[in-house]
């Protein structure tokens, strides 16, 4: 398996967080979360960094921690679900080994309302309307995700030792 960074990508409740760890263990490598290092940074947690300092500030630091990750090496990445909307990002993300989790907003939406991790983009939303919103994400983002990526893994019917798994199995393809 080549020595780049493992970069994963995708919307939020894709599993990014979850499959990054397992992959740490499995390949035996340090694992990297941009939202952790934001968080570690700033002294903040992304919910006050959104509401005090604003989304710009927080898309600021989400660039400069993942260049930051990406200068290391044989990392696993995980990134926060809208780091590849930037450009300087996606085109970072491309020269790294990257891998796009995608999941059906019904999913999405089950997953964010079983979680009690706090995303300020998604607050207070429930059922359908969560339903629409995920789609909307969908819809705006999914196309920079694999534009960033060397392959999709669909999460939707998978556990996360299957998919880290079959990750595991397409890179040593390559
Ligand atoms: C965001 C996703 C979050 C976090 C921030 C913004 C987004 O990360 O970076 O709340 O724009 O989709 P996760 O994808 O880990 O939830």
């Amino acid at each position: 398996m080549a020595t780049k960074n493992i970069v994963l990508v995708g919307l939020m409740a894709t599993g990014k967080t979850t499959i990054g760890k397992l992959l740490g263990q499995k390949l035996d490598r340090s694992v990297l979360d941009t939202d952790d290092m934001i968080e570690a940074a700033a002294g903040k947690t992304i919910s006050e960094i959104f509401s005090e300092d604003g989304e710009g500030k927080f898309r600021e630091l989400e660039s400069q921690m993942f260049t930051e990750a990406c200068q290391k090496k044989e990392m696993i990445i995980s990134t926060g679900g809208g780091a590849m909307q930037r450009e300087e990002n996606n085109q970072l993300a491309q020269t790294q080994q990257t891998i796009h989790l995608r999941s059906t907003a019904k999913t999405l939406a089950q997953r964010i309302e079983l979680s009690d991790q706090k995303r300020p983009l998604v607050e207070g939303l429930k059922g359908k309307d969560l339903i629409d919103l995920a789609q909307k994400y969908i819809d705006e983002r999914d196309e920079n995700y694999t534009k960033a990526a060397a392959f999709i893994i669909d999460t939707d019917d998978k556990t996360p030792d299957e998919i880290s798994e079959k990750i595991i199995q397409e890179l040593e393809e390559k």
